[in-house]
């Protein structure tokens, strides 16, 4: 069923054996919903590039990379799971989606830019619901210095001149040391110097978490805006961390970071720099300070979504009424060479696009003489504009049924 070759972006790509790329996912690619004035998207990202008003702004990358930019450059062990088809999409085996901004960390330190943020689609296959979609939207933010006493200092002044302006504002964090025996410094790094870059990573984060939040949260002296660092892991930062914001009774993850690893620096020819990076995703923040309910309404091109916000403005949105859902149970048995719930995704999506709202595996059965496996699924159809009918609905999950026996193999 795969062609031989696949247009995107204006370019024909011949497809092999890797070849996971969906009509779907294709025709997401030329949104760039980050550029279009008064998207919740790109009001949120340019309140991101106002906070960072002295780095450079990068917005018109391609989401083409190829699997070393996404992974290699950035020291992903040979056997990480997100390299597998089942979790990211390829062209071929050569060209892929990126899964992460951090795939251009090697390109623009290389380009000489020292403090930087880039704002793009990102693409991962993942489960269907109200929260999750194969494409969303991340900000790296970078940050280094000459490694020597100059760069260090200047860290150290910046972070004086964040630390005053966050003693000033109605905010508690719960922090993690910078630097532990479970989240340690590189080798190559002086200890010291590594406690200074991930002091000034937390003072510019929380600086921008206030920003972000405070607004909507309301934080006052006697109810503060509360900001929580965790100890993560990343395959290309160490020290690493992760950040959660506590608003309407609960953590939220919001963004990943850490102390940019040493080879990435010196495949990007900055060998004598050393520095931050941040990972931010934008749906899910947007959603909660927009108050959006649903992740697929960012692609909606109803007049009732655009219309209700205006650039630079955070608002809270209105929805125009819950449209009822309808849902089909599909159960089958698997091939006999196994399959992955990925793959029953990305069916479902590409043939109902933005009208299937939730998938759920709901049984899984063994036979208990032959051994043969049967999964089912419930899925689950609404459309964000207007009320589905049965017939469309039925004549959905009839395509579904059919594609899963045609390609899948159930
Ligand atoms: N790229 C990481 C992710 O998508 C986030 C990250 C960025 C972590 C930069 C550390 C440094 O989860």
């Amino acid at each position: 069923p795969t062609p031989s070759a696949i247009p995107v972006l204006g370019k024909t790509y011949p497809t092999d054996a890797y070849t996971n790329i969906t009509p779907a996912i294709v025709s997401k690619v030329s949104r760039q919903l980050h550029l279009q004035d008064g998207h919740p998207i790109c009001t949120l990202r340019a309140l991101v590039e106002d906070h960072f008003a002295d780095f450079a702004h990068l917005r018109s990358v391609s989401p083409l990379v190829t699997p070393y930019q996404n992974f290699d450059s950035l020291s992903f062990p040979e056997d990480h799971p997100g390299r597998s088809k089942t979790d990211s999409y390829y062209l071929n085996q050569d060209m892929m989606l990126r899964t992460h901004t951090s795939a251009h960390e090697v390109e623009v330190f290389s380009e000489g830019k020292e403090r930087w943020l880039l704002t793009a689609d990102v693409y991962r296959r993942d489960e269907i619901d109200a929260s999750h979609y194969p494409v969303f939207h991340q900000m790296e933010g970078a940050k280094i210095v000459s490694s020597d006493e100059a760069g260090v200092q200047a860290m150290e002044e910046d972070s004086r001149r964040l630390e005053h302006e966050l003693s000033q504002s109605n905010i508690i964090i719960e922090d993690v040391p910078h630097v532990s025996g479970t989240n340690p410094a590189q080798p190559e790094h002086d200890p010291r110097h590594s406690e200074i870059m991930a002091k000034n990573l937390k003072l510019s984060l929380n600086s921008l978490m206030y920003k972000l939040f405070a607004g909507v949260a309301g934080a006052t002296k006697e109810d503060p805006l509360r900001v929580r660092w965790i100890e993560a892991y990343f395959p290309f930062t160490s020290p690493s961390f992760e950040v959660e914001v506590f608003f309407r009774g609960k953590w939220l993850e919001i963004l990943g970071c850490g102390v940019v690893l040493q080879s990435t620096l010196d495949r990007a020819n900055v060998a004598n720099e050393m520095g931050w990076a941040f990972g931010l995703g934008l749906e899910r923040i947007a959603m909660i300070l927009y108050s959006i309910p649903d992740i697929r309404l960012f692609w909606s091109e109803d007049p009732r979504f655009i219309s209700q916000f205006k650039a630079g403005d955070i608002t809270t949105f209105k929805p125009y009424s819950k449209y009822p859902e309808s849902y089909r149970d599909v159960s089958f048995w698997k091939p006999q060479e196994g399959l992955h719930e990925n793959d029953v995704y990305d069916v479902v999506r590409d043939i109902a696009g933005d009208l299937v709202e939730d998938v759920k595996m709901i049984d899984q059965f063994t036979h208990p003489k032959t051994g043969r496996e049967s999964m089912a699924f419930r899925v689950t159809y609404r459309s964000m504009d207007r009320s589905l009918v049965n017939d469309e609905v039925n004549a959905l999950q009839e395509q579904v049924i059919e594609r899963l026996r045609e390609h899948l193999r159930v």
